[in-house]
């Protein structure tokens, strides 16, 4: 987290902490509504679609609760979508026999655009869900093509964005999601256990809310009845640590303050040489796959399991995540690996951390 992020949670708790937690609240509704203010600009769009959330799991089951599914429904998905979306997809075909499809592949990588306008069309799904980033590929997804064709066809459109805010430029209005969720604590540099769901003006206005909304989400007007919040607030639930939402909103900021695209060309161009880098080294295969490829980098290496790798460049002091086949069984079976290394480079490392990086996992495999 960049330090003014830091300053930001740290001098609300600590507001909290000397005069109480709902009354820190009120001092700040300033500062808590310039979060949404700056939240909704980094994804082109107005506080009224902004709901702040506690991550970005949250955000995407708040979002697709809202779905009123029917035995038979389908939900059109990709072969990458996030593993926690891909379980959630099933637990609605256990207990509402809501059906998923994959929408396949295309040779180049990424979701074929031509089959998945066709399933659109044939089988008009009650909901298109597509994560813009995958967690397990470096892999950016033609998001607005596809939500051009949800609006050709009128389908309900839900983006997770958990890896792309922060790392490259949304524009909800450009994608034509209904929804788009995402968090705080990756490439947007926001803390831990904040995120944030943008829900569209038409969904609003189709009146969709959450299963579960609470007393912030819905007023409770008559003994028998509820009344939900026009806003996006309904998807929201009361309990906030506003010392996170505060974080978020600063952390959006500082990214726009920087530039969302001088930050997404520098984070591209390292993870590039990166992969360049990697390609000359024996025993590694990149796993990266599509068109256009974002900052996260995905390798195998021969004989080693990821999570070892990742110890022993801790021990370097290098930061990397590893995977395992179960976090993207279709993906990793495609590709024939284990799982992966995934190094994540961030505009602010340097070519510099790159060649230790490949200097330490050069000395680690020998
Ligand atoms: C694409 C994607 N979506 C959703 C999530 C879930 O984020 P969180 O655990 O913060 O809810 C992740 C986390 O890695 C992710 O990569």
């Amino acid at each position: 987290m960049p330090r003014s992020v830091i300053e930001t949670v740290e001098s609300h708790f600590q507001l909290e902490a000397n005069i109480g937690g709902y009354e820190a609240e009120s001092e700040a509704a300033n500062e808590i509504a310039m979060a949404y203010e700056h939240v909704s600009k980094l994804l082109a769009t107005t506080p009224f679609n902004i709901a702040f959330s506690e991550h970005a799991t949250a955000s995407f089951v708040a979002a697709i609760s809202s779905v009123p599914f029917v035995s038979g429904d389908v939900v059109l998905t990709t072969v990458n979508d996030y593993v926690s979306n891909q379980i959630q997809y099933l637990a609605l075909a256990q207990r509402f026999g809501v059906e998923v499809v994959h929408a396949p592949e295309a040779p180049e990588g990424g979701v074929d655009l031509v089959e998945i306008e066709a399933l659109i069309h044939r089988l008009r799904p009650k909901l298109v869900a597509v994560t813009h980033i995958p967690t397990n590929s470096g892999l950016v997804q033609n998001v607005e093509a596809i939500g051009a064709m949800c609006r050709a066809e009128d389908v309900l459109y839900l983006v997770d964005g958990c890896q792309s805010v922060g790392q490259m430029p949304v524009d909800v209005q450009a994608i034509g999601c209904d929804y788009f969720s995402a968090t705080a604590r990756k490439y947007l540099r926001g803390p831990r256990g904040a995120g944030f769901l943008y829900v569209s003006d038409r969904a609003l206005a189709l009146g969709y809310e959450p299963l579960f909304p609470d007393l912030r989400g819905a007023d409770w007007v008559a003994p028998g009845m509820y009344q939900p919040a026009p806003d996006a607030k309904r998807f929201e639930t009361w309990e906030f640590a506003w010392g996170l939402v505060r974080g978020t909103g600063e952390a959006a900021r500082y990214a726009l303050d920087i530039g969302i695209e001088p930050i997404r060309d520098r984070a591209w161009k390292l993870a590039d040489h990166l992969r360049s880098l990697l390609h000359q080294q024996d025993k590694v295969t990149v796993l990266d796959h599509g068109k256009v490829l974002g900052a996260t980098v995905t390798a195998s290496v021969d004989g080693w399991a990821p999570a070892d790798l990742v110890r022993e460049l801790r021990e370097h002091g290098i930061n990397t995540t590893g995977q395992e086949s179960i976090d993207a069984i279709i993906d990793y079976t495609q590709k024939g690996v284990d799982g992966s290394l995934r190094i994540s480079p961030h505009y602010f490392n340097t070519e510099e951390e790159l060649s230790v990086f490949i200097s330490s996992l050069d000395e680690i495999i020998r």
